[in-house]
C-alpha cells in the first residue's frame, strides 16, 4: 500500500497534518489563513505558508483574498467513508513515521507498526485507504478471474476493504468476506450496504469450511512469514471444490517494480511480513493441489494476479 503515484513525502506530510490539525477543514468555502490562524489557534505564519502549500497542491483555491477548498480537498476531508483519498494520505503519513523506525528495526528491534491492528477509527482508516488504492484495479482483477459457475461461491480473504468483493459480485460470485472480527466490525455497515456476506475469523489459524468454488487471497499473504502464508494457501487449496479457482494477488518480486521497496514496508510495518516471487507463490499452489495457470499483471505491472485451479 504505497501512497498514490503523484503524491510525494511533502505533499502526503503537509496534507496529513493539515488533516489532523484541522486546517484543511477551517478553510472551508473560503477563510483567509489569519481567520484559519484564530479558528484553530494555530500558529498564523505557519497556517500562511500550509495553506499556500495546499494552494498549490490543488486541495485549496484562491477565492479573492481567501482561500477555499477545492473538490480534491473535500474528498480529502471525508477520512472514513467511501474510497478515501484523506485515509490513504494519513496511511501514507504511517508509512513514513514506520520507515522512520528502520534503523531499530535493523538493529533487531521489533516492527514499528502492525497495520492490520488497531482502534475502530484506525481499521476504518486503513479500509477506506485500501478501497482508494485498489477501487481501480478490482474491476480487472473480477474481469481475469471470471463469471461463476451456476450459484458459484466465492472467499474473500482479508476482503474487508469490500472492493474486490463487489467487483466479483457484479460478475455474478456469491461473495462472502473473511477477515479479522475486529475489521469487520469496523466497516460491517459498508459490507452490509454492498450486499456482501462476512465471516469473522482468523486465517492463520482456520477458514470457513468450503467447499468454495473460488478463493481469493489479495495482498494478504504479504503480511506473513512464508510458512504461515504457504500453511494459508494450504488451507484455502482445502477449502476448494474440486475444479474450484484460487487467485492470489499480490506484487510479485522480480516482476512488480515496487516489490522491494514494499517489502521494507513489510518489514516496519508487520511483524514477519515479506513478499514472494511468482515462482515462489506458484510452488506453495501446486504443493497444495493447485495448478497455477496464468499470471496477469495489473496497474501497468504494479501488482499480478496468479490464477489456479484445484486438482
Ligand atoms: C492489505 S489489506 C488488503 C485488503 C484487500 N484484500 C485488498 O487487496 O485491497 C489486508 C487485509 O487482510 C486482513 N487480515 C490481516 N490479517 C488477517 C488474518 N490473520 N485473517 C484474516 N484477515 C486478515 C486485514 O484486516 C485487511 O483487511
Amino acid at each position: 500500500m504505497p501512497p498514490e503515484a503523484g503524491q510525494d513525502w511533502r505533499e502526503i506530510l503537509v496534507a496529513a497534518a493539515a488533516l489532523r490539525t484541522g486546517v484543511l477543514e477551517a478553510f472551508g468555502e473560503g477563510s483567509s489563513p489569519t481567520q484559519v490562524a484564530s479558528r484553530t489557534g494555530l500558529d498564523a505564519r505557519g497556517v500562511r505558508i500550509v495553506g499556500r502549500a495546499l494552494q498549490e497542491q490543488a486541495y485549496l483555491e484562491s477565492r479573492g483574498d481567501r482561500l477555499a477548498l477545492t473538490a480534491k480537498g473535500r474528498e480529502a476531508l471525508h477520512l472514513e467513508e467511501g474510497a478515501g483519498l484523506g485515509a490513504d494520505l494519513l496511511l501514507g503519513e504511517r508509512a513514513i513515521r514506520n520507515h522512520l523506525a528502520l534503523d531499530e528495526v535493523l538493529a533487531g528491534g521489533p516492527s514499528r507498526d502492525d497495520v492490520s491492528s488497531g482502534g475502530l477509527e484506525q481499521r476504518r482508516r486503513f479500509m477506506a485507504a485500501m478501497r482508494h488504492i485498489s477501487t481501480p484495479r478490482a474491476p480487472v482483477a473480477a474481469k481475469e478471474l471470471g463469471s461463476p459457475p451456476p450459484g458459484g461461491r466465492l472467499l474473500d480473504i482479508g476482503g474487508a476493504p469490500g472492493t474486490y468483493g463487489s467487483a466479483f459480485a457484479a460478475s455474478g460470485w456469491k461473495v462472502t468476506v473473511f477477515d479479522l472480527p475486529d475489521t469487520l466490525a469496523a466497516v460491517a455497515g459498508d459490507l452490509a450496504a454492498r450486499g456482501l456476506s462476512t465471516i469473522g475469523g482468523d486465517a492463520t489459524e482456520a477458514l470457513p469450511e468450503g467447499p468454495w468454488d473460488a478463493i481469493y487471497l489479495g495482498n494478504v499473504l504479504h503480511l506473513f512469514d512464508a510458512s504461515t502464508a504457504s500453511a494459508m494457501v494450504g488451507r484455502a487449496a482445502h477449502a476448494l471444490a474440486d475444479g474450484g479457482v484460487m487467485a492470489i494477488q499480490e506484487m510479485m518480486l522480480g516482476r512488480a517494480p515496487q516489490a522491494a521497496n514494499f517489502a521494507v514496508m513489510m518489514l516496519v510495518s508487520t511483524p514477519t511480513g515479506e513478499v514472494y516471487s511468482e515462482q515462489t507463490y506458484r510452488g506453495w499452489m501446486r504443493q497444495s493441489g493447485v495448478e497455477p495457470l496464468r499470471v496477469v499483471d495489473l496497474d501497468e505491472r504494479e501488482h499480478q494476479l496468479l490464477l489456479g485451479r484445484r486438482r
